[in-house]
């Protein structure tokens, strides 16, 4: 494309280091969008001829085709998908090709086209979020009076409810879906027309061009529409904040599915067995969804990095910036997907939480409290007396609401029957009626939230 200025062929090594073609021919559907939108532009202000503009879009959709149909001729010796197209688009309409060109470089072109195909991922992943959180909706519903132990530490607190907990990944998957929302307003602004970096002198219409790509208006500086790339990093901050949330979901159905918890089981859709433990039946979406993580964090420290120090305007570094995105974003689709997949086919084993909820003096507190409100005792006595009869349960190796009225006496005399109205542990969630709290009734409330701002749930 630059006979002109070169005589020798490039070397195998620096064509090497310089094709992109073997991934960003990713870009091709956006790229093909991105001219459409040029060549109507340059027609409109009389830039090239309508017969130009009519061959060029003639030529596009034959490129289309050829893509869609994976009989498109790939070459290295063009280096990307931008001289891919254009070079193919020669070979099928001759001159008018090479007028495409007019008053556009490879630099905003390729800002424009990965803007494009990030916005379109972020749409995809608001789509997924909101499957993941019908998903977690259902479970919800279902389960808005299973009893589980809640933890801190991983250690058994107080007792919630199923639901309760479903609700709390519903809800950060909430707002990871509002940070892709922001991400998109906030990228959403064109670079096409800033050409090389500053700016053409033809007449060219950005904002025709920005409204026909979808974006709101086209950037302002030239040479921050083809240096920019805090749009990808944005996306990708967004996308390992979401990635953490999966892995931690993915933790707790790790746990829950071993064989000391059995809180839920998973189907055979979502497991593997192992080749040489028959009994085995292994969380490995879970696990890998877990993992997942660690390459979308690492394209986040690889692109900041890439970016870091770089000068105005564009350098062939930020040619490094689209496999760490299509990775990532690749892998947390999946995540999702998988994820979603997962928690709509896990069933909770409602004895076994039951029965983990009553162990570990999981209502203490209940007791404590109940001290304080019915005997008006200050909660630091009350903590004091609780841990004496938790104590006395231990030794006759009962749970709370097992032990004796006449045992809990000798610790407290004024202790009366009515203590054991709050010392199970449904009681003890029912209780706990505080707005985001784990009652029953206050979960039944949240899921009736939510079914309304998730109509498609
Ligand atoms: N393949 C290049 C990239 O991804 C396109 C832009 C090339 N621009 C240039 N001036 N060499 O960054």
């Amino acid at each position: 494309m630059w006979g002109g200025r070169f005589s020798a062929a490039p070397s195998e090594l620096m064509q090497a280091i310089n094709v992109s073609i073997g991934f960003d021919q990713r870009l091709a559907d956006q790229d093909i969008r991105g001219s459409l939108a040029h060549a109507a532009m340059l027609a409109q202000q009389g830039i090239i001829s309508e017969q130009d503009h009519a061959d060029i879009k003639k030529g596009l959709a034959q490129v289309k085709g050829e893509i869609a149909e994976g009989v498109f001729p790939f070459s290295d010796d063009l280096e990307d998908i931008h001289l891919n197209i254009e070079g193919r688009l020669r070979e099928n309409i001759g001159e008018a090709a090479g007028r495409l060109h007019t008053g556009r470089s490879r630099n905003d072109q390729v800002a424009t086209d990965f803007r494009l195909w990030v916005r379109d991922y972020l749409d995809h992943f608001g789509a997924q979020l909101e499957s993941l959180q019908g998903a977690l909706l259902a479970q919800a519903a279902a389960h808005t009076d299973t009893i589980m132990p809640g933890f801190t530490h991983l250690q058994n607190a107080q007792p919630v409810t199923f639901g309760h907990h479903m609700l709390a990944y519903l809800e950060m998957f909430a707002r990871d879906k509002s940070r892709f929302e922001d991400c998109r307003k906030r990228m959403n602004e064109s670079p096409l027309g800033a050409a090389a970096l500053a700016g053409t002198p033809y007449p060219i219409d950005r904002d025709m061009t920005a409204a026909a790509l979808g974006f709101d208006r086209p950037l302002a500086n030239s040479l921050d529409a083809v240096s920019a790339r805090d749009f990808a990093l944005e996306a990708l901050s967004c996308a390992a904040i979401c990635a953490t949330h999966l892995s931690r979901l993915s933790e707790e159905i790790v746990i829950w599915t071993s064989a000391q918890f059995q809180f839920v089981s998973l189907s055979d859709a979502f497991t593997t067995g192992s080749s040489i433990m028959p009994q085995k039946r292994n969380p490995d979406a879970a696990e890998l969804i877990r993992a997942k993580v660690g390459r979308i964090m690492g394209a986040l420290t690889a692109l900041t990095i890439v970016m870091k120090g770089l000068p105005l305007a564009y350098s062939k570094d930020m040619q490094e910036d689209k496999e760490p995105v299509f990775d990532a974003f690749d892998a947390l689709s999946l995540g999702l997907a998988a994820m979603a997949g997962m928690v709509a086919d896990m069933t909770p084993n409602k004895a076994r939480l039951a029965d983990s909820a009553s162990a570990a003096y999981s209502t203490a507190t209940d007791l404590a409290d109940w001290l304080v409100r019915k005997l008006n005792m200050p909660f630091r006595d009350a903590h004091h007396v609780t841990g004496t009869i938790v104590a006395l349960a231990e030794k006759q190796g009962k749970t709370l609401d097992a032990l004796a009225l006449t045992d809990m006496q000798t610790v407290e005399p004024r202790i009366t029957d009515d203590v054991f109205s709050v010392l199970s542990p449904l009681a003890s969630a029912s209780s706990r009626t505080s707005y985001g709290g784990t009652a029953p009734s206050e979960v039944e409330k949240q899921v009736a939230r939510w079914k309304k701002l998730l109509p498609s749930a």
